[in-house]
């Protein structure tokens, strides 16, 4: 499947195992890149840091959403949940994503806010992860995004009652053009109650560059409670 070709009539053919058969996973291997990763050369914060890889991937590696990210959450009791979104701003102060605050994650973070954020950039052996504790942006920071969304995303916000079990794909286009009759294109549509962003403040954030004979380099910068960051190298 190409990387522009998400909707394609494939999608309606039967799968026929025999006629294309599922490469065997175990069979898969790649070596990864001789470059490292070190201390020394690492920047005074991860946020910089992340900054830097996430401009090679970008720019450098030309990865396909390089801002789409894992999101782990858990609730009240422990059990996990991971779905990809997107990565909208990052700085000092944590890393955005925007998304219904009424979801499963939404919930999960209302009871227990901590978050693992994984951006897997397998292309170029690396990746990041980072444990940290979500809050809402505020209601002035979600309106100034929203309004930057395509007029189609704003009224999605509305038809969608995410995670929600709902009857038919009818119902939901039927809900979408009943908001695009009451919102035609260029008028204001107001951000939905619902709907709005998280800020991951980081505690942790580990770089993972992949190198030769799987020993990887791993380098996690860990918050101290005075302020500032150590960095410690893991075992790969
Ligand atoms: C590439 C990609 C990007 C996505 N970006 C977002 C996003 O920014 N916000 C969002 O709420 N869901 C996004 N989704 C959908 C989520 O993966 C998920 O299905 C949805 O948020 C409901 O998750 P939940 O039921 O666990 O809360 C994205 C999915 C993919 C595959």
């Amino acid at each position: 499947m190409r990387q522009d070709d998400h909707v394609s009539d494939r999608d309606a053919v039967p799968y026929d195992p025999a006629a294309e058969p599922a490469p065997d996973p175990a069979s898969m291997r790649k070596q990864y890149r001789a470059e490292g990763l070190d201390a020394s050369n690492l920047a005074a914060t991860p946020v910089e840091q992340f900054a830097r890889w996430f401009r090679d991937a970008a720019v450098e590696a030309h990865l396909f959403e390089p801002n789409a990210m894992v999101v782990s959450t858990a609730d009240a009791e422990g059990r996990p949940s991971s779905r990809t979104v997107l990565l909208k701003q990052f700085d000092e102060r944590g890393f955005v994503f925007y998304t219904n605050y009424d979801s499963r994650k939404g919930r999960d973070l209302a009871e227990n806010p901590h978050v693992s954020l994984l951006f897997p950039w397998h292309p170029m052996a690396r990746q990041v992860v980072v444990r940290g504790v979500a809050a809402r942006t505020g209601r002035d920071e979600t309106a100034a995004y929203f309004r930057t969304r395509p007029h189609g995303s704003q009224l999605g916000a509305w038809a969608s009652a995410q995670s929600t079990v709902i009857a038919s794909r009818e119902g939901l286009d039927a809900a979408y053009a009943e908001l695009e009759a009451r919102y035609p294109e260029g008028e204001q549509v107001p951000v939905p109650p619902h709907w709005g962003g998280f800020r991951v403040t980081p505690e942790r954030v580990e770089f993972w560059q992949g190198r030769l004979n799987r020993l990887h380099d791993r380098l996690a910068y860990v918050a101290e409670p005075t302020g500032g960051w150590r960095v410690e190298r893991l075992s790969p």
